[in-house]
């Protein structure tokens, strides 16, 4: 049986991982960190970073965009408030305990959403990409990096094994590609605009939406053809 993710459950884990965060995930993501990074550079602007955990990306940006971070974990948001503190990262426009699910920013307010490791994170994934989606400008990307669960097979059957356990970290194994696909096919504003698999283990994904100007056509071929 799959255990639920909850918020608060998630909250808590992520206090627990603040202390040792960046010694255990620092490196192993840092591939996927410099691609997210790169992508979100190159559209500009105002940048939200949802689950900005300690800051590990922040440095990364380049001055000249601005920055929000915003948390569900009090604890993890404290690093990174002494990271920008430390290394005088005056593109940090603010950072903010919030839940990605919720996020309390209005309509249109950034170039780029990035969410690094996150969306698995989330006990409602399609309702926080709903938030990503509402409060991105038209024509900015969300940039996402994530693991990409299997949709059939050993690898599959695996994941939704390890779920109880996964949960009580902070993350789920199980979370299909399918789930991107079905959300984006739904909202006649998103289109796909790649999909990428990044290191390690390949079983990560960088993942780009962008959110088309109101009255563009249907979205589905598009989605399709960023695919394959
Ligand atoms: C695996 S860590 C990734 C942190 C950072 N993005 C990185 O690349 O190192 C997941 C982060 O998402 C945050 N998080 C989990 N659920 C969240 C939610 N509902 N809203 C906002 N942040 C959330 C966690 O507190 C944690 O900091």
């Amino acid at each position: 049986m799959t255990r639920a993710l909850e918020t608060a459950m998630v909250a808590e884990a992520y206090g627990r991982w603040a202390p040792i965060y960046d010694l255990v995930f620092g490196p192993v993501f840092r591939r996927g960190r410099s691609a997210a990074i790169d992508a979100a550079d190159r559209v500009g602007g105002r940048i939200l970073e949802v689950g900005v955990g300690t800051g590990l990306s922040l440095e990364g940006y380049a001055r000249s965009n601005t920055l929000f971070g915003v948390d569900i974990s009090g604890p993890m948001l404290s690093k990174a408030r002494q990271r920008v503190a430390r290394l005088r990262l005056d593109h940090v426009e603010g950072l903010a305990i919030m839940d990605a699910e919720r996020l309390t920013f209005p309509d249109n307010s950034f170039n780029v959403v990035v969410a690094q490791y996150v969306v698995t994170a989330v006990p409602h994934p399609e309702k926080a990409l709903d938030e990503f989606l509402r409060v991105l400008k038209p024509d900015g990307e969300i940039v996402i990096t994530s693991r990409i669960g299997a949709e059939a097979g050993m690898r599959r059957t695996l994941e939704k094994w390890l779920m109880p356990m996964t949960s009580r970290l902070g993350w789920r194994t199980e979370f299909p590609w399918g789930r991107y696909e079905r959300w984006a096919a739904e909202l006649p504003s998103v289109r796909l605009l790649e999909r990428r698999p990044i290191p390690p283990f390949g079983h990560f994904s960088l993942i780009r939406f962008t959110k088309r100007p109101t009255g563009s056509g249907p979205n589905k071929a598009a989605a399709a053809e960023a695919i394959h």
